[in-house]
């Protein structure tokens, strides 16, 4: 059993005062808080090893490169990757889904041909398809979420039926960032792989909070960023089955992802160089790396039951909140809870929370055609992660006591 509280120290960002509140981070869904080992890892990095990868033959460099090769390494296994080739490393999971929006989708993609998406998908699972659907003549599908009241799940009793031959592709979230579903990947995977459709998985919301093995779900492309996952920003990476791969064009062009250059036309490298044009974001990677022992180091079982405990002991203490609306199922769910009040928005809630040293997001998430979907404008939603607490969930509800009564008397 991890010592929660030693864990909790690990993380520098957390023991400071908000508003004379000891802060209550709950925003671990928009990014979470980085432990001190990753910090240094970084820091470590720029002090000592800093120079290009894939470029030099000096010291320096062949260090950088061995580290950022051993990252990608570390990457693969954490997901358990056939290998090292099938990890591109980008911004993030929007940069990941972009990319294989386009260099797959341009190839594969043709009028007629279909992309299958769910209702509860955030902006960028959605957007990357609905260009590339332009640029192709493809057509967007949706499986539908229940409707509101009903949990928010998706209608999986109507997937057999949208798996038709023009459909493609089929992309879906591992968690939902808006109502906590987890939804079951590999049944998913298997229903699309049985009528060789691809499959890509949105995994924001799942790759720090659970473990994840990529051959187990049976998908062909899973995408994630570090700053979800006590890493740091502007780093991600997705995986990607390599015969996928191996057939896919160049996303963007420029130095180290070529293997011969003329005037008129060039050839690639193969993943996953061919999908890294220019410099690319070693140190960080570097540092992803690190949170990926990090947190095998907790133990992804371990997490999964703890930040799934909290999630379902806040939907528990807010459910007795005058008027609330709480999103997602009731049982087992992602390490989140989002909800509602028809008299008090959430961005008002957010405010006044913040008087309290609490940290929450307000809002549609990025998720705008659930929100109308479920006829909602918004909502507030607290997110957990290895370093929040029980106690924390009291602070929260006390605050939103306060909150209610205030805008009651108003
Ligand atoms: N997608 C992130 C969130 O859900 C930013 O907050």
């Amino acid at each position: 059993m991890p010592d929660w509280k030693k864990i909790r120290d690990d993380f520098p960002a957390l023991h400071q005062q908000v508003n004379g509140h000891p802060l209550v981070y709950l925003d671990n869904a928009a990014t979470t808080q980085r432990p001190r080992v990753v910090i240094d890892t970084l820091s470590r990095f720029y002090e000592r090893d800093n120079a290009n990868v894939h470029r030099g033959l000096h010291a320096l460099s062949m260090r950088a490169t061995d580290a950022y090769e051993g990252a990608r390494a570390r990457v693969a296994k954490f997901i358990n990757a056939a290998a090292p080739e099938e990890i591109i490393f980008t911004r993030g999971t929007t940069e990941s889904i972009n990319l294989v929006a386009s260099s797959w989708g341009s190839a594969n993609l043709k009028p007629g041909d279909v992309i299958l998406l769910t209702e509860m998908e955030h902006h960028s699972n959605l957007v990357p398809w609905q260009l590339i659907a332009q640029r192709t003549g493809a057509k967007l599908r949706y499986l539908p979420v229940l409707g509101a009241n009903v949990e928010g799940g998706l209608d999986l009793a109507q997937l057999d039926a949208l798996l038709t031959p023009e459909v493609k592709l089929f992309a879906f979230t591992h968690v939902s960032n808006t109502t906590g579903t987890i939804n079951p990947a590999a049944e998913l995977c298997a229903k699309a792989r049985a009528k060789k459709i691809v499959t890509m998985i949105d995994g924001a919301q799942s790759i720090g909070h659970m473990p994840v093995d990529v051959r187990a779900i049976g998908c062909d492309f899973y995408a994630f960023s570090g700053h979800k996952m006590a890493a740091v920003t502007g780093i991600g990476a997705f995986y990607g089955r390599q015969a996928l791969l191996d057939a896919m064009p160049p996303y963007q062009g420029g130095g180290g992802m070529i293997s011969n250059v003329d005037f008129f036309e060039s050839r690639w490298k193969p993943t996953p160089e061919r999908f890294e044009a220019g410099t690319p974001n070693f140190a960080d990677a570097i540092a992803l790396g690190a949170a990926c022992d990090y947190l095998d180091g907790i133990g992804r079982d371990e997490i999964a039951r703890h930040d799934g405990d909290l999630a379902r002991l806040a939907y528990e203490k807010l459910s007795v909140l005058p008027g609330i609306r709480l999103l997602g199922p009731k049982g087992e769910r992602g390490g989140l809870v989002s909800f509602a009040f028809q008299e008090v928005h959430a961005h008002d809630i957010v405010t006044f929370a913040d008087e309290d040293g609490i940290a929450l997001r307000g809002g549609h998430h990025c998720n705008q055609p659930l929100m109308k979907k479920l006829g909602l404008t918004g909502t507030t939603r607290a997110s957990f992660y290895v370093y929040n607490t029980a106690e924390e969930i009291d602070v929260l509800v006390t605050s939103l006591r306060r909150i209610l009564k205030f805008f009651a008397g108003s």
